[in-house]
């Protein structure tokens, strides 16, 4: 028996060691191991043998089959492993396709304007500041000289968010209230800009967004007077939108400046001599502007006989507009491809 035992373990282990899949391997299990196996019949043999020998053949037996089912698990562990990586390879996704040259993302229009702007006033020395887009009523209205049931409350169709008293919170509608944030944390002079996010109550159309950006200015100094201020915004449309272009002022309201305007700048699509954007007239109004009234300043405890100063406040998404003869604005907020590769 010892010989035919012997082969018999070197031909199971030969044929576990030659399984090339799991399914192989549970065949040769089968094989090795199973009721028809070799291993089975010499098991059935021990009965007819006397009892001393029965007993030594008996753990030889035993013995086999422990080095045959060691060599299972052995090639069980190799085939597992193998397979699982085989099935890895196959799900891996193949991220290149997506990450080529073609598809590379960039940044949006609207983000690139925002950028260019910021480069221009901090160019002429002033600093980026920011605030939230959710405020409170001081911030977006009181501080900023209109006492609540303020008629000019109205010029901006509001969004109220239901937070504390009622009507005590809004979606900021212009970003004047990051004004307000930074003359209560820093004292004159102050030279910022601050871009962001508004909200109106509005329904969008070719020129207006319920959602659109504007950037903020505000200089506080002393000494500062109107024609800073005029300077200023003719500096700044002609590093923005290049030579040709020009910028003028025209009497307005605004309850937070005195004297307000509103400022405009040369039709980008006709130079000036009068389209269909810009209604025949030669210019395009970009924002707001004037005198920081002394009532804001005296909000915020700044000393209107010591300091003076100018604000104003204009739409991103317009500067874009103009610069880039962009017909409706709401192509801004599709997000599509197609429009947001050109630029
Ligand atoms: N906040 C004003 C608006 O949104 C614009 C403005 C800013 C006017 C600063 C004057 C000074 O209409």
């Amino acid at each position: 028996m010892t010989d035919e035992l012997a082969s018999t373990v070197t031909d199971a282990i030969e044929a576990i060691r030659s399984a090339s899949s799991l399914e192989a391997l549970r065949q040769a299990e089968t094989a090795a191991l199973g009721k028809r196996s070799p291993l089975a019949a010499l098991s059935r043999q021990l009965g007819s043998m006397p009892a001393e020998q029965r007993k030594d053949s008996g753990a030889r037996l035993q013995e086999a089959r422990s080095r045959v089912s060691a060599e299972l698990d052995r090639r069980r562990a190799e085939l597992e492993i193998a397979e699982r990586s085989r099935r890895h390879e196959a799900e891996r996704m193949d991220l290149t396709e997506v990450i080529g040259e073609s598809s590379r993302g960039h940044v949006h229009l609207l983000s690139q304007t925002r950028d260019e702007l910021e480069d221009v006033f901090v160019g002429m020395g002033y600093r980026v500041a920011e605030g939230p887009e959710v405020e409170t009523d001081w911030y977006n209205f009181e501080a900023l000289n209109m006492p609540p049931a303020h008629p000019a409350r109205g010029m901006w169709d509001t969004l109220y968010v239901r937070w504390g008293e009622p009507e005590s919170t809004v979606m900021r509608t212009h970003t004047s209230p990051v004004q307000i944030r930074v003359m209560e944390a820093q004292s004159p002079p102050i030279y910022i800009v601050a871009p962001g996010r508004v909200y109106r109550r509005d329904t969008p159309d070719a020129r207006h967004l319920a959602t659109f950006h504007q950037i903020e200015g505000l200089v506080i100094d002393r000494g500062i007077t109107f024609g800073d201020l005029a300077g200023t915004i003719e500096t700044f449309t002609g590093s923005y939108f290049g030579p040709g272009i020009h910028s003028r002022l025209r009497p307005s309201y605004f309850p937070f400046t005195e004297p307000s305007a509103e400022f405009e700048v040369t039709c980008a699509i006709c130079k000036g001599d009068g389209c269909r954007t810009c209604s025949d007239t030669g210019w395009v109004e970009l924002g707001g502007c004037g005198m920081v009234h002394p009532n804001v300043l005296r909000a915020v405890g700044i000393d209107p006989e010591q300091w003076s100063g100018f604000a104003f406040g204009f739409g991103i998404d317009r500067c874009a507009q103009v610069r880039h003869e962009i017909a409706d604005m709401r192509v801004f907020l599709d997000n599509d491809i197609r429009l947001l590769s050109q630029f």
